[in-house]
């Protein structure tokens, strides 16, 4: 269906998007100024007890600060009801009492030859349902009954079956009056290449039909009943109904069973979906033969935040599942991931239920393990990391891997999550005592004596401390959704703290009064300090421009910067701490994940200062540390600056 233009304009004049809101939040009023339509409250789309949500009447948008869900009344209504733009429209415009108007006389007759093809599939639905149960389909019916598929089941899955005969459909369809052209639209007949008679696709098969978000019905997928079949499974080919990397088995009846407890189980076949609903796992879909593709993957985080992916536990399952990572990667945001459940070797869900019980299934999800620990055990499933080699190389793919998440906050969270790992790893392999090092005492005291010594960490900090205290006080609406971090992450200068303690209750102000505050508690010198210093002002955002954008993809990353740092410095504290005998091979190790961590937050494309063989003697890493403070300027000036354009394009 198409709408005219001007449609949408008017419909987003009419309605109000705080009372569309409105009726799935509870507005925090003492934050929201109800009068000019500027509302808080905590964000319907991700779990938190502040109000980081903020939606603008006049402007008709909505925006959390917290998961950055974002957009106008009619995508609002599309998210929280599960439903698609245009059943979003319907809704809103029945609400308004807006009449969807005609549509132009071309998109009408396309949408009703549609409409005939649809009618033609239903026709076809029938058909292969009587034949199951006439004594045409008396083997298949058995068949089915010997996969002990309850009578119930078979109905609420339309199970059909297609008798081995040339044009049974055809003949049955063309009686109907139904033209032979829109019977091979459908996709159900076809026509041979050689201009011969049309005969029908599926034949002696057991027959699923494949219903799309409304539930109409769009292909059907086939079971061969015959062992010498050219395939065991046959599905309908692309048509004007059906586009296959789009669509999913048993979508819209798993959409309408999940609730708020429930997670979507996302299954490899057609009979894996029906075994998983008939053990009462109602929300469960899959895709249509071919690889879980990223449309696909959209149309599942429309109706569930992170799904369990049940493919099967043999080789092809498994390797499914990880080619389904790196489609993931790019996608995955803070609440929308994807988790899997590993069966058991020889075993998809279907069998497992049949032989083990559903309570065996549940199990298995309850143990889902995260996307994160399948990439890392598709890294380093079989490898051994005795040797540095083995742990750059998986360094470096695991990095690669991350290189794709786009959500920054994320992205970090993985890296720290792998160096728990490798350390865990790492530590277990290879002891506490042992060490693959010639010469512990030496690189030890090298250590000690260079990157520690010398660096000019302070300065850092400082910095970073005065440019994130900077953003706050000019983007006050930064305050609130980064409330916790700024508080529980520890700062250095007692003077900031001081701000801090201040700044973080006035995040319903507006940067004057903040300014005004500020100045009447420490006096206006302090504050006029904290700006004035040439490192805040060159940062675009910072100086005249006014750009909150780019102020919160900044702050982020300068928090996230000096969260690196502690690390870091924690690990190198306890490197100084400890004995030269303990310095083994994985303080060193994890040393060098920490040297790597904060340098790849710095500019990529300088020279590889990670490498672990070069953090011992420090001498790069020193200068490095030691470089001028300008250079550190510059460093968080343009980094973030091109990281924020990034971040827009
Ligand atoms: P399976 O072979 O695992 O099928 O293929 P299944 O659903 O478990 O069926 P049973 O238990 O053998 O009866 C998984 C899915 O891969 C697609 C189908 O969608 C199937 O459900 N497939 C499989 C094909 O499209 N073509 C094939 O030849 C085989
Ligand atoms: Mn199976």
């Amino acid at each position: 269906m198409s709408l005219p233009p001007g449609f949408l304009e008017e419909l987003r004049s009419r309605v109000s998007v705080t009372q569309v809101v409105g009726r799935k939040v509870t507005w925090d009023l003492k934050k929201s100024n109800q009068n000019k339509g500027d509302m808080w409250a905590p964000c319907p789309f991700h779990q938190e007890k502040t109000a980081s949500f903020h939606v603008d009447d006049q402007k008709g948008f909505y925006y959390c600060f917290g998961c950055h869900a974002k957009g106008d009344a009619i995508s609002f209504v599309k998210e929280t009801e599960n439903v698609n733009f245009i059943e979003a429209v319907e809704i809103l415009a029945r609400e308004a009492g807006l009449q969807i108007p005609e549509q132009d006389p071309q998109a009408k007759e396309k949408s009703s030859y549609r409409d005939e093809l649809f009618e033609i599939m239903e026709v076809s639905v029938n058909f292969y349902r009587r034949l199951l149960r006439s004594t045409q389909g008396v083997k298949a019916l058995d068949y089915i009954n010997s996969r002990k598929l309850t009578s119930a089941i078979i109905d609420d899955f339309e199970i059909g079956f297609a008798p081995n005969s040339r044009t049974d459909l055809f003949d049955y369809l063309t009686d109907k009056k139904i033209p032979e052209q829109h019977i091979i639209d459908t996709g159900m007949c076809l026509r041979p290449d050689d201009g011969g008679p049309v005969y029908d696709r599926f034949r002696d098969r057991i027959m699923y039909p494949i219903r799309d978000s409304r539930g109409r019905c769009i292909a059907f997928g086939g079971r061969a009943m015959s062992k010498n079949a050219r395939a065991k499974y046959l599905n309908s080919p692309e048509t004007k109904l059906f586009d296959k990397g789009r669509s999913l088995y048993n979508f819209s009846t798993a959409r309408s069973a999940l609730n708020t407890r429930s997670s979507l189980i996302v299954a490899e076949g057609y009979m894996d979906v029906i075994a998983l609903s008939q053990a009462n796992f109602k929300a469960s879909v899959a895709p249509l033969g071919t690889a879980i593709t990223k449309d696909q993957l959209a149309l599942i985080w429309r109706i569930s935040p992170n799904p369990v992916i049940a493919l099967d536990g043999d080789r092809a399952g498994i390797n499914a599942a990880y080619r389904l990572i790196d489609v993931a990667l790019p996608l995955i945001e803070t609440g929308k991931s994807i988790k899997f459940v590993l069966m058991p070797e020889g075993y998809d869900p279907d069998d497992l239920i049949k032989e083990r019980g559903s309570d065996a299934m549940q199990n298995l999800i309850d143990e889902a393990i995260s996307l994160g620990d399948l990439l890392w055990r598709r890294e380093t499933e079989g490898l051994s990391f005795d040797n540095p080699e083995a742990r750059a190389a998986l360094d470096k793919k695991l990095d690669q891997a991350l290189l794709n998440v786009r959500d920054k906050q994320l992205k970090y969270h993985y890296q720290q999550y792998f160096k728990d790992l490798k350390w865990g790893a790492f530590i277990k392999k290879s002891g506490r005592k042992s060490s693959g090092f010639q010469n512990n005492v030496t690189t030890g005291n090298a250590v000690k004596g260079s990157f520690i010594a010398n660096s000019d960490k302070k300065n850092f900090i400082s910095l970073k401390e005065t440019v994130i205290l900077a953003i706050l006080i000019k983007y006050p609406s930064l305050i609130e959704p980064n409330r916790e971090k700024l508080t529980t992450m520890g700062w250095n200068s007692k003077d900031h703290i001081l701000f801090l303690d201040e700044i973080v209750n006035m995040g319903h102000l507006v940067s004057e009064e903040i300014t005004e505050n500020l100045e009447n508690k420490f006096g206006d010198k302090v504050l006029g300090k904290l700006f004035k210093q040439s490192h805040v002002n060159i940062i675009p955002c910072l100086g005249a421009k006014n750009d909150p954008e780019q102020a919160e993809v900044i702050l982020s990353d300068e928090i996230n910067k000096l969260e690196i740092q502690r690390g870091l410095e924690a690990e190198l504290e306890e490197v100084v701490n400890s004995s030269d005998e303990e310095l083994d091979e994985t303080a060193f190790w994890r040393l060098g994940q920490a040297t790597q961590a904060k340098f790849s937050t710095k500019k990529s494309g300088k020279d590889d200062l990670t490498n672990f063989e070069t953090a011992p003697n420090g001498v790069k890493l020193d200068k490095e540390e030691k470089s001028q403070f300008d250079a550190l300027l510059e460093e968080i000036s343009q980094d973030t600056f091109n990281k924020s354009k990034n971040h827009e394009n």
